[in-house]
């Protein structure tokens, strides 16, 4: 049986339903497994015809102990989260016409058109299998920069056994974004605008984090969390680079490239770790905007906080991203105490610097670059003009960078990961394309529902959130306990 500790060394290891349910690890740090399944060239080769979907239940077994989850029941919660996907393969791969040897993996065909709803889908029907079996409720917490909210959201939204409290930077997601949560009008959804986050979404996770530590409210609402900390979402996560894999590599072994668009590196943490499991991948580029912290960690050797800046990729707006840490562990041979004092020190100071084992070790298979905005329009163009195919700027981001590094991949075959459908940021896609009506490609059914209907939700400012939150949050349980 595998089971969890915290990347910060703290609390006792726990099994997978713990860790699931928690969240965050008791001393704050993220979990972990304690070792990886390892998968063979023969093993691989055996996968290649599977669907998405089988996929994810072979994957999903290497961690999860048939004594947590009997196959029928993993089986049927895999099922209830890809059966609303709108293609029956979940994920289409198609090939790009313009450019050589390129593909686009469509992470977007969930109901919130991100591929935030791939990890959300699965990991809110697995937290619900587990409530209702304990009998027990959960308030869930999650900060978004725009797609985990929505995604969070709509999986939660009906279930009887958790409520969803999404807190978003207010003005800083586009207004579809904001429309797939506040129009969800189930009494488990509370939408929370937040006005004044100098530092967007990291912002937000500073109080979550400041909740957590809070034991007597922590324990009082049952708080747990699915944003990318959880260890949950990276674990699906990895199964869809296995996929992109098996779907277009022609032999086992052949070296590929996977570019993606780059935040808080949970996807890429999950592209990781699946390498570390054994898939092939030659090169993972960890594609930025202006926002560059990830570009200096891998090409600098440090982790630095610097002023935050708002771009056309704006789920990738990021200071911090978490995930690195809990990468790390798989680089520092599970070094928990040297990874705990960099955080603190992270912390303290806002900067880090790797010593040069450390750095080589974690930077090996991994090349980053960031593009402008200017240049993501750009892209958005040139492909739109060239073959009608259109990108969210997101993805544009990720085949601009692999595009910039062609001589540093060399030749071999680049799937580009397509995180988002371009109906969620249709002003970008306007500018982009120099446009004052949408083109169809750019449009969706869902968002154009959500336009006329009423919306509800909190607002509140940054310098009170904590506050109330505690508040809301305590009279909502208090509430539903009564009822
Ligand atoms: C559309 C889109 N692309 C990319 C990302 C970055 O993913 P991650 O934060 O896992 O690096 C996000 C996440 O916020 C996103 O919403």
């Amino acid at each position: 049986m595998i089971k969890f500790v915290s990347n910060k060394g703290g609390g006792e290891a726990v099994d997978f339903e713990t860790a699931i349910l928690d969240g965050y690890a008791a001393d704050g740090g993220l979990y972990v497994p304690e070792r990886l399944p390892q998968i063979s060239a023969e093993q691989l080769a055996q996968w290649k015809e599977l669907s998405y979907k089988e996929l994810a239940f072979e994957i999903m077994s290497l961690f999860i102990d048939r004594e947590i989850i009997s196959a029928k029941d993993l089986r049927s919660v895999i099922a209830q989260a890809y059966g609303t996907f709108e293609k029956d393969e979940v994920i289409p791969i198609p090939k790009l016409k313009s450019q050589e040897n390129t593909y686009i993996m469509e992470l977007f065909y969930g109901s919130t058109l991100s591929f935030k709803d791939i990890g959300l889908a699965f990991l809110v029907n697995l937290v619900d299998f587990f409530l209702q079996r304990k009998n027990k409720k959960l308030s869930i917490i999650v900060a978004t920069t725009g797609d985990t909210g929505p995604a969070a959201a709509s999986y939660i939204a009906g279930k009887s056994t958790m409520d969803a409290w999404v807190l978003y930077p207010k003005g800083m997601i586009t207004e579809e974004q904001e429309r797939q949560m506040t129009t969800l009008h189930h009494s488990n959804v509370h939408p929370v605008g937040v006005y004044n986050c100098p530092e967007g979404g990291d912002d937000l996770d500073v109080v979550i984090k400041k909740l957590y530590a809070n034991q007597a409210f922590k324990e009082k609402v049952n708080l747990s969390s699915v944003n990318s900390i959880n260890w949950g979402r990276i674990m699906i996560q990895t199964v869809h680079y296995f996929y992109g894999y098996l779907q277009i590599a022609d032999t086992m072994g052949e070296g590929i490239c996977m570019a993606v668009p780059s935040g808080a590196f949970g996807n890429l943490c999950a592209g990781g770790i699946a390498r570390k499991m054994g898939l092939p991948i030659k090169t993972y580029i960890a594609a930025q905007n202006k926002n560059e912290c990830l570009k200096r960690i891998f090409n600098e050797g440090v982790f630095s906080m610097a002023p935050i800046y708002e771009t056309v990729s704006s789920a990738i707006d990021i200071l911090v991203p978490m995930n690195f840490w809990r990468y790390l562990y798989f680089c520092v041979g599970g070094d928990t105490q040297k990874i705990k004092q960099w955080m603190e020190e992270l912390d303290k100071n806002r900067t880090v610097r790797f010593d040069p084992k450390t750095w080589e070790a974690y930077r090996e298979g991994y090349l980053s670059a960031s593009v402008s905005d200017e240049k993501t329009m750009e892209l958005i163009k040139t492909i739109f003009d060239a073959e009608g195919y259109l990108m969210d700027p997101h993805t544009a981001v990720a085949l601009a960078v692999a595009n910039k590094l062609k001589e540093d991949i060399g030749d071999c075959k680049v799937i580009v990961l397509a995180t988002a459908h371009p109906s969620k940021f249709p002003q970008i896609i306007k500018q982009s394309l120099g446009v004052d009506s949408l083109p169809t490609a750019a449009t969706h059914p869902s968002i154009e529902k959500a336009k006329v209907k009423s919306q509800k939700g909190y607002t509140a400012d940054h310098t009170h959130l904590e506050d109330a939150l505690l508040d809301a949050m305590e009279n909502h349980w208090a509430q539903k306990e009564t009822a």
